[in-house]
């Protein structure tokens, strides 16, 4: 098939975005499609029309790519993509959103409270902060509401370190989530659908940093972070695993694919976040499930693609 690889981007992680969609290109181009690597820029559109590809492989990250913004471009212009779409797309790019939801369907996700930055200037902006933050108890996760790769998240563990964090989320975003931290197991949960099929979990991926946490850093430096696939959870928490990964997908109304990423807090699993276009790069959780399924690269990309072109 003639396929589009959209990859680049404006957002934080457009370096990222580069490594998945190298990946993927190089993928395609072995199982023999004729392969058209496209940034995006102005003229996204009309290079789009000119090609008329018989699908697009989206390869971007974040803010203006997987928050369904291009999904809508794309069906617009009647092009066949990959993964979920416009709706479930904004939905999962926004923490605030997707936590609503998944709260609403009856999915345990950690006690959050949402601020704006616009907010901030009105009188007891401060004091409402504090409130919110002694409410959720420390230490918090200050994260902004629409990032991945762990960019603007802070810990923090009093009331002393809460402004500084709050600023740093809100230089990424103008809305922000503060988030009880939960401790547990982290364990992802990428999900795959087959053409005509229902969704299923590929694995379960228990993600083990070798220091501190898992952020920028031990998300992407070769060896940072160990992994266990499947997990080593209780054969009831992986049955748990499943089960709220499977709501999760149906209730935020992903397609295609989608991973899933939560905490085991006491044996239950907490959703923190719902990426509607994981990570390829070598060290994302999303194809090193599919390897230990025994699926290659190539028949992961080619599954991704069928499903978009059926
Ligand atoms: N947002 C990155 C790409 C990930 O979660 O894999």
């Amino acid at each position: 098939a003639k396929v589009v690889v959209l990859r680049g981007g404006h957002s934080m992680e457009r370096d990222v975005s580069f490594v998945t969609g190298k990946r993927v290109e190089r993928a395609l181009e072995r199982l023999g499609h004729e392969v058209h690597p496209l940034d995006i820029e102005e003229t996204t559109t009309e290079r789009l029309i000119a090609l008329a590809p018989d699908a697009a492989f989206i390869c971007l990250h974040g803010p203006g790519g997987e928050d369904g913004t291009v999904q809508a471009l794309l069906e617009t212009l009647a092009i066949p993509y990959t993964g979920s779409g416009p709706l479930s797309s904004i939905r999962c790019m926004d923490k605030d959103y997707a936590k609503r939801a998944l709260r609403a369907a009856g999915v345990e996700t950690p006690p959050f409270r949402t601020f704006l930055r616009r907010a901030m200037n009105e009188m007891g902006a401060a004091a409402a902060l504090d409130l919110a933050a002694a409410s959720l108890g420390y230490p918090l996760a200050v994260k902004p509401a629409r990032e991945g790769s762990s960019f603007g998240l802070s810990r923090v563990e009093g009331s002393d370190g809460l402004l500084e964090a709050v600023y740093e989320a809100f230089g990424y975003d103008a809305k922000i989530i503060l988030e009880r931290w939960t401790e547990g197991p982290e364990v992802s949960v990428p999900m795959l659908e087959s053409v005509g099929g229902e969704p299923e979990v590929l694995g379960l991926v228990e993600i083990r940093p070798r220091e501190g946490e898992y952020d920028f850093q031990a998300k992407y430096t070769p060896g940072a972070t160990d992994f266990a696939i499947p997990a080593e959870v209780p054969d009831s928490v992986a049955a748990r695993l499943r089960e709220t990964a499977l709501t999760t997908y149906r209730t935020l109304g992903c397609s295609g694919f989608a991973r899933i990423d939560t905490i085991v807090e006491e044996g239950v699993p907490k959703v923190l976040d719902v990426k509607t276009i994981p990570g390829f790069t070598e060290t994302s959780t999303f194809p090193l499930a599919a390897e230990a399924a025994g699926m290659s690269f190539e028949e992961l990309v080619e599954k991704i693609l069928s499903v978009a072109l059926k």
